[in-house]
């Protein structure tokens, strides 16, 4: 099993879903977390459970869709824990909406939140990363390479997340760190259920991209992450690596 005594672990969105799961995995594995999320009682939740069987992680209720709210956190966790090891991109929003109802407001959340704030943390993470010979590692998904009617934001959020990977692991392909991404596809989270198909969808067109196997347990994603996180990945650079049950393989 993969360990991570001394190493400070940063997860975003660790209130719901993928990051509660992957802070969890993470503290069963001996990290020090750091821990973020805009939903202030899951996050708490999140805490108290890891508490039960580790030290109590650093938390802080935090807007990713804000730039400066990203570099403060990342910036107070460094002087808080003394450095940072690994950032875990993992907050996310959907925004099911046919094209012609999407707002600027819809539009900016979905991007602020899953491709810039990863962009932001980064930057402010990677000077601490550096020195330690870190890493990072993005959730992307499997909508970043399939086409899905009513989810043009989200896709183009996640297809630009998995390229900004790419790039940022080329920037730094001399350096002492590590940068890649995790794709999922369907899991059993709580992302849908404030949400509603856009009416009028065409189920023929959704059916293009469900999952014929079932929906992943978020542990199990959860798992490849730390894996990816971990020493024993240290071949691994400037990679997108699926677990999404072949929905990508045709
Ligand atoms: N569930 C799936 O089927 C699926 C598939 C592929 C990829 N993903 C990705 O996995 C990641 C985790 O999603 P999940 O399925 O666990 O959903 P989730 O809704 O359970 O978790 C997402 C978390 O992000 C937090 N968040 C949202 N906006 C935020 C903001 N502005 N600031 C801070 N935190 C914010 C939410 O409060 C929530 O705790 C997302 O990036 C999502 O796109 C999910």
């Amino acid at each position: 099993m993969e360990r991570f005594e001394h190493k400070v672990v940063v997860v975003t969105g660790a209130a719901s879903g993928l990051g509660k799961a992957t802070a969890l995995a993470f503290a069963a594995r001996g990290a020090t977390l750091a821990l973020c999320d805009v939903n202030a009682q899951g996050l708490a939740d999140t805490a108290a459970e890891i508490a039960e069987v580790s030290v109590a992680p650093f938390v802080r209720t935090v807007d990713l869709a804000d730039p400066g709210a990203c570099k403060g956190f990342i910036t107070e966790v460094a002087t808080s824990l003394g450095g940072i090891d690994v950032l875990v991109n993992v907050a996310g929003v959907l925004g099911f909406t046919h094209v012609a109802d999407v707002t600027e407001t819809l539009w900016n959340r979905v991007m602020a939140v899953n491709m810039s704030a990863p962009f932001w943390l980064s930057q402010a993470a990677l000077p601490h990363l550096l020195e330690r010979g870190g890493n990072i590692v993005n959730v992307a998904s499997s909508a970043a390479f399939l086409g899905e009617a009513y989810l043009v934001p989200y896709t183009a959020s996640k297809a630009a997340l998995v390229q900004m990977t790419k790039s940022m692991a080329m920037e730094f392909l001399k350096q002492n760190v590590r940068i890649n991404a995790v794709a999922p596809g369907g899991m059993n989270t709580a992302i849908g259920a404030n949400e509603s198909l856009p009416e009028g969808a065409d189920m023929a067109l959704l059916q293009r991209f469900m999952p014929v196997r079932p929906m992943a347990e978020p542990a199990l994603v959860a798992d490849l992450i730390v894996y990816v996180a971990s020493d024993r990945a240290a071949n691994i650079h400037g990679a997108c690596l699926s677990t999404d049950a072949g929905i990508t393989a045709g």
